[in-house]
């Protein structure tokens, strides 16, 4: 499959319509594809609808996005929660759904028969190779990870991850299908534990939580250090506040188990939280408060 930039003659559906789903497809629809957003939830479906119309009208509003573009956008964007509907015409396939081994393979194994036999099937996820999904679509070859950042919309980086069997037109169609999205896709050639993004990020967290845990220095205090001294655009705690206390103890737990490192195992105070419902952002409360 050729992707050809800013055309709508491909068809991209994306499984899952949570806050990285949702994004990807707005981007995609920006972009020029004609869009699909598939959920089982009507709810999460309007809730995505709401808040994408809420996003892109900031963005007109900021003079970022013509206002006709951004209505031409919304006009390529589809929602269904009719998997069997809208999976047939996708040419390209990003699966954003929870990350659960099982709930994924699943996912793969029905996307490998309702799809046609030309489409690329990639994960957004940050915490499973591709290969564990791969066969059960059926087309292991065409099968990779395409993982974009939070937000979606705005974080230009693209990690395209290969496993052993992903064949280099699936590598190729991937690379050039972020590029039309506007992003700067870097490829990983081989799946390690956490690609890049996640080994440096974590690595980043492990020493600030490690600062707080000491009594070194305020949570505050660390992050406006990594945002005065490093030019972070977030301190730490407020990118793991960004991006969800369980989806961090989520990617620390995914990578403890394949590395087994104990640098790598799941943090106590951020487990302590999420116990506590203490989720980030999305829940009001995290690290910080949020109004
Ligand atoms: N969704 C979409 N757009 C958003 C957004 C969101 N949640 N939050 C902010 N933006 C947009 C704003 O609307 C604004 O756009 P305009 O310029 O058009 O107005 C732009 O981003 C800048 O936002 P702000 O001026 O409000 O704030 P800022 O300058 O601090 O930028 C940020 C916000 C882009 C989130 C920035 O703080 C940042 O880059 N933070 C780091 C994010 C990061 O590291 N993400 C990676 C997380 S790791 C991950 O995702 C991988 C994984 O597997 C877990």
């Amino acid at each position: 499959m050729e992707v050809r930039p800013t055309t709508t003659n491909n068809n991209i559906l994306v499984v899952g319509a949570g806050a990285m789903g949702s994004q990807i497809a707005m981007t995609a629809a920006l972009a020029g594809y004609a869009t699909t957003v598939h959920d089982l939830s009507r709810t999460q479906l309007d809730d995505a609808a709401a808040a994408l119309r809420k996003r892109t009208d900031k963005m007109v509003q900021s003079g970022k996005l013509a206002a006709d573009d951004a209505e031409a956008a919304h006009a390529r964007l589809q929602f269904s929660t009719d998997l069997e509907a809208v999976a047939p015409p996708a040419d390209f396939v990003i699966e954003a759904a929870t990350e659960r081994l099982d709930i994924k393979r699943e996912i793969f194994a029905t996307l490998g028969h309702l799809t046609p036999r030309h489409a690329i099937l990639a994960t957004n996820s940050s915490t499973l190779g591709s290969s564990k999904v791969a066969e059960a679509s059926g087309r292991p070859a065409q099968v990779c990870n395409m993982h974009f950042f939070n937000p979606a919309l705005v974080m230009e980086c693209v990690e395209v991850v290969q496993h052993p069997g992903t064949s280099q037109a699936t590598v190729d169609t991937t690379m050039s299908l972020a590029r039309s999205m506007g992003k700067s896709p870097v490829l990983i050639n081989r799946e390690v534990p956490g690609f890049i993004a996640n080994r440096l990020m974590g690595a980043v967290q492990k020493e600030a939580l490690a600062l707080l845990a000491g009594g070194v220095a305020s949570k505050d205090d660390i992050d406006a250090t990594a945002k005065q001294a490093l030019r972070h655009p977030m301190g730490p705690f407020e990118l793991m506040d960004l991006v969800g206390l369980d989806v961090i103890d989520d990617i620390a737990r995914a990578t403890h188990a394949q590395t087994g490192d104990p640098a790598d195992a799941p943090n106590e105070a951020v487990l302590a939280l999420v116990r506590e419902g203490k989720l980030g952002r999305k829940s009001g409360a995290g690290w910080y408060t949020y109004g």
